[in-house]
């Protein structure tokens, strides 16, 4: 398989910056996407903001215990890590990488990505 490059937009300079709602989750703007920031245990994990079934705010969702972001819309569960649906009706959510350096918090977006959200 392609490895696939990432360029790496910074969202914050610390976590404490980012604005989460009692759900631990944030609706941010990457490089004027809106995208949104999930706290899943001391993780930040990323994805659309949109859910990818009928554009329910994911942000506006919950994480439920085993680790799935749940849509507000209709509930349809997306696996963070690897963008499953795994309540199984067949979607799939873009996530993205997210990494904590010394200069800040940084989201990847895949180059050459033809996915548009
Ligand atoms: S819009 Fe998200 S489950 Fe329908």
């Amino acid at each position: 398989m392609k490895e696939k490059k990432y360029k790496w937009h910074k969202l914050a300079d610390n976590i404490s910056e980012i604005n989460f709602s009692s759900n631990k989750m944030a609706k941010v703007q990457v490089a004027g996407k809106p995208i949104c920031i999930a706290l899943q245990n001391e993780t930040l994990l990323a994805c659309t903001s949109k859910c990818p079934h009928a554009g329910g705010i994911l942000a506006d969702g919950f994480v439920d215990a085993s680790g799935n972001i749940v849509c507000p819309l209709h509930r349809y569960k997306f696996n963070l890590h690897n963008g499953r649906n795994s309540s199984g009706e067949g979607y799939f959510l873009k996530t993205f990488p997210v990494e904590i350096r010394k200069e800040g918090i940084f989201v990847g977006f895949e180059e050459n990505n033809l996915f548009n959200w």
